[in-house]
């Protein structure tokens, strides 16, 4: 039997917008050994695209890039393109359920098309060396049965052992992503099940988990956890994953001493032409629940996007902090 992946044990979700390069550095910072994920990049942006969508810094591992498409050969030239640049998973995204995802054939509508995911993964898996991982819904629209579930596995299990799953199905029309990630009803033991009936894979569960004590209780029944946005929004919580979830011997960082430790970054960043917002944004959560969080979050919304704000802005907010 496989033995499951540790580097699955708890991730932090691949959030557009959210988990770009600087969130994913300050995450970083908190914990040690959690997987990071990119947002989510097109195959089209890698290769035809202006920028570097590649770029990551060499502190964020492991780090797996999140691709989004449909095409194979493109695929695999992106997957061969990342194990390059050194990451350490490819995943690929089956479970996001936006309009202009799904005009780009790419996302949770694939989850129809199991056959040509396949071929997508077996295209990618073919290049490289390092493992594709696929994260998925547990059914869209009207195909919510678990032997929908098991087809859509069971069909791209020959090139892949590990599926990260969204424990919601998605509604691929009618509901914006947002509520996509709000209405449709939880069902945790649906991928409990599928860990029962397919140990040999890695499962990792996904979707409304908050807390140390529920990562903990899901790692009961599958592989790994994934958080999106509790990470995000309370990312106090990332300090104690080294420790609890991966029982390591190692202290919580001080929430003060974790900003003060993205300082040379900062720097670095501001000189290359980023906003002090731009890395400070991740940020604002950090004191939730603390006197003087607020005065924390507003100083820094109110000062860090201006031209020229640098640490000192930064530690003009923390001021406010007791
Ligand atoms: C702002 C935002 C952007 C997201 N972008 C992506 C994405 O690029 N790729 C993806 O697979 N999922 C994306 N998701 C979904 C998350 O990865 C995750 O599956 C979802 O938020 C449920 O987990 P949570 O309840 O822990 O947040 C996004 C979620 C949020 C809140």
């Amino acid at each position: 039997m496989l033995v499951p992946s540790r580097l699955n044990r708890f991730s932090i979700a691949p959030m557009l917008d959210w988990t770009d390069k600087h969130c994913r550095y300050f995450h970083r910072i908190l914990t040690k050994q959690t997987l990071l994920y990119t947002e989510m990049v097109t195959t089209g942006a890698i290769l035809f695209g202006k920028g570097d969508y590649l770029a990551f810094n060499s502190k964020e591992h492991p780090l797996s890039l999140q691709l989004g498409g449909s095409d194979p050969t493109a695929l695999a030239q992106c997957a061969k393109l990342a194990q390059e640049r050194g990451y350490d998973e490819i995943n690929l995204n089956i479970g996001c359920p936006s309009d202009r995802v799904q005009n780009g054939m790419f996302g949770a509508c694939l989850m129809a098309n199991a056959e040509l995911v396949a071929k997508c993964v077996a295209a990618m898996q073919e290049q490289v060396d390092i493992p594709v991982t696929v994260k998925t819904r547990i059914g869209i629209d009207d195909q919510d049965s678990y032997a929908f579930l098991c087809q859509f596995i069971e069909t791209l299990m020959p090139f892949t052992n590990t599926f990260i799953v969204h424990a919601r199905k998605a509604w691929l029309s009618g509901l914006s992503p947002k509520e996509n990630r709000e209405v449709p009803p939880l069902d945790y033991e649906r991928v409990y099940q599928l860990k029962q009936d397919y140990p040999h894979l890695t499962i990792a569960i996904n979707g409304g988990i908050k807390t140390i004590d529920e990562i903990k209780q899901h790692l009961q029944y599958v592989d790994g956890v994934m958080v999106g946005r509790e990470a995000y929004q309370n990312p106090m919580l990332l300090t104690q994953i080294d420790s609890q979830i991966f029982d390591l011997d190692r202290t919580a960082i001080d929430p003060i001493l974790a900003i003060k430790a993205l300082y040379p970054y900062i720097e670095q960043q501001l000189t290359h032409g980023a906003l002090l917002n731009h890395i400070m944004r991740h940020t604002l959560g950090i004191f939730n629940g603390r006197k003087g969080a607020k005065q924390w979050r507003r100083y820094l919304s109110e000062n860090a996007h201006k031209q020229g704000a640098g640490i000192e802005v930064v530690e003009q907010a923390l001021t406010f902090i007791s």
